[in-house]
């Protein structure tokens, strides 16, 4: 069940920076979320990725991929004609598989890019509700959970594109990744470049690379530098963040609602950074909050913590002695961003509190293969939009759709 400590660390995460942004429409949106509470159990809530892709009248599969270190991640896919391009969407941190498609036909990035003749996958990274497997450890074993986005970006997404690209017999047309699905990426393109090699494209949806720009909310962490982790261990956060499920759960024991109302909506802050109310169909509300947050491993927070405070983008630091056996220097290394080759596109949002622009401004000028590098024009469109608002077809994906299509070398 939740953990009050896991909300504790979202709110740092993001919470306090909207506080100001969330404050105007706090009220409005706990009564919203009552609501949608209360018909959690009514709607499509109960449905998987697989289920939804069937009910919107798409063929649906569903693939498991091994990892190199033992992970099955499930992944699912819209088949297309033969021979159409391969096209991997892949979510960001407490995200799945699910998140592309909830907001339904003619509107989903999955659907959408069906539509276009694309063969869709939609991956899901190791310790989400879809890949909570692996050969010899069980997700009971806090071994299973000693992962962070490295390892995601390192043994993830390399198994993931070999498998696509040789079930297809075709190189991946495009990669289009939202936040974490960004920093793995670069991560996985810097450490396996025989891997990036085989996609033509990568789109990246809130790149997030450097969170120099989080830094105020580290700051809480400050006088605690060098143990986050030993905090985060003592507030009682061991091996991941327990809240996928949470709010189905809640509903189906069928709690007074009014009790929780409060805790879930400070977890739903960070829903909410830099909330853009119109964009939210209140209707969907369930429905996303019925696959969202999934889950992922601590040791991926505290990686992201790690790098708000030191502004780096760099490796986990395990401490200076540890460091020393698994880096053979004191201080874990820098991903060296100029060793990308793979032509990438940056998407990018004025009001998105996670995915700042002046960090993706850090970020673009240590890429050299840029080929588009475009903020959207909305002023209100925030981190979670990307998924989820009504309007991302004519906000975002459009764009997507017209970067898909250039040439690029
Ligand atoms: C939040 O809203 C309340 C009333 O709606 C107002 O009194 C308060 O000043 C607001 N706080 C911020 C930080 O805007
Ligand atoms: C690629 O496909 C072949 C035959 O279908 C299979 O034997 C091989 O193991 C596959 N390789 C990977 C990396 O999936
Ligand atoms: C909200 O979503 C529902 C269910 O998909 C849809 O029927 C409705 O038209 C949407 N509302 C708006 C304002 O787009
Ligand atoms: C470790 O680093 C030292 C100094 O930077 C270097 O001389 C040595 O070759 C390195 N050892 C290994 C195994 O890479």
């Amino acid at each position: 069940m939740m953990q009050p400590t896991a909300i504790v660390y979202f709110l740092t995460l993001c919470g306090f920076l909207s506080a100001a942004t969330v404050n105007v429409t706090f009220n409005n949106l706990q009564e919203l979320l009552s609501t949608a509470l209360n018909d959690i159990e009514n709607v499509d809530v109960n449905l998987n990725t697989l289920e939804l892709i069937k009910k919107a009248g798409y063929p649906a599969e569903a693939h498991v991929v091994l990892t190199e270190d033992g992970y099955l991640l499930t992944i699912h896919r819209i088949p297309g004609a033969k021979n159409s391009p391969p096209v991997l969407v892949q979510h960001g941190i407490l995200c799945s598989s699910a998140d592309w498609v909830v907001i339904g036909k003619q509107r989903a990035l999955a659907f959408i890019l069906a539509d276009q003749g694309y063969d869709v996958w939609l991956s899901n990274f190791r310790g989400n509700t879809y890949s909570k497997a692996h050969i010899s450890l069980s997700p009971s074993d806090p071994k299973f959970w000693d992962f962070s986005f490295d390892e995601m970006g390192t043994y993830d997404l390399p198994a993931i594109i070999s498998y696509i690209t040789n079930l297809t017999s075709e190189p991946l047309h495009t990669y289009i990744g939202h936040s974490m699905g960004t920093t793995t990426f670069y991560v996985m393109a810097i450490k396996r470049p025989e891997v990036a090699k085989m996609v033509r494209v990568m789109i990246s949806l809130a790149p997030v690379a450097f969170v120099r720009n989080l830094r105020s909310v580290a700051q809480i962490f400050l006088p605690f530098k060098n143990s986050i982790e030993a905090i985060l261990y003592s507030l009682g956060v061991h091996d991941f963040i327990p809240l996928d499920g949470v709010f189905r759960n809640i509903a189906r024991m069928g709690c007074n609602v009014n009790f929780f109302t409060k805790q879930i909506c400070s977890t739903i802050i960070f829903l909410i950074c830099g909330f853009d109310e119109e964009q939210l169909n209140d209707t969907l509300l369930p429905v996303i909050l019925a696959h969202f947050p999934s889950s992922t491993s601590t040791k991926t927070l505290i990686h992201y913590g790690q790098e708000m405070i030191s502004g780096k983008f760099c490796a986990y630091d395990y401490g200076r002695e540890k460091n020393m056996q698994m880096y053979n220097a004191t201080i874990p290394p820098d991903y060296d961003l100029s060793r990308i080759t793979v032509p990438i596109a940056l998407i990018y949002a004025y009001n998105d509190l996670l995915a700042t622009e002046k960090d993706v401004k850090i970020l673009r000028d240590l890429l050299t293969n840029i080929v588009d590098d475009y903020r959207l024009p909305s002023l209100k469109f925030n981190h979670i939009d990307y998924m989820w608002a009504q309007d991302a077809r004519t906000l975002v994906y459009e764009k997507i759709l017209e970067i898909m299509k250039k040439k690029v070398n």
